[in-house]
């Protein structure tokens, strides 16, 4: 059947990947478009933290309550969320987290690494 609802960009940092989510469905329910094995499918209501992730650029819209005991209030002040609890106001990017950044690190994927740093030579 095919989805006509409009679609936002949502990429994954660590691999450059792009998939497209509905502003009405979930960061996790999108990404299991790409069809990445391993991507872990807990409890889908934001208790069981393993779809964790951090919004780096972008809006989201929570879609529900978050546990606590996965994402605290500082976490989430820094952009850390729970991605079955979450749906793209914006065109996002974001940074797989914990578990769930597991399969998106496995061989054959480009990681990048923007943030690494060339040792310098002290004189
Ligand atoms: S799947 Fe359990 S918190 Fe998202």
């Amino acid at each position: 059947m095919f989805d006509s609802r409009p679609k936002l960009a949502v990429s994954v940092t660590q691999t450059g990947e792009c998939y497209p989510c509905s502003p009405d469905e979930s960061l996790l329910r999108g990404m299991l478009r790409l069809g990445r094995k391993g991507i872990p499918v807990g409890c889908v209501n934001g208790g069981c933290g393993v779809c964790k992730v951090r919004v780096l650029s972008g809006t989201v819209r929570r879609l529900g309550p978050i546990s606590r005991a996965h994402v605290s209030l500082d976490e989430e002040a820094q952009g850390y969320t729970l991605a079955c609890r979450a749906a793209p106001a914006s065109a996002v990017q974001l940074q797989v987290c914990a578990r769930l950044a597991k399969p998106f690190s496995r061989a054959g994927t480009t990681v990048s690494a923007p943030f690494a740093s060339t040792p310098t030579k002290e004189t």
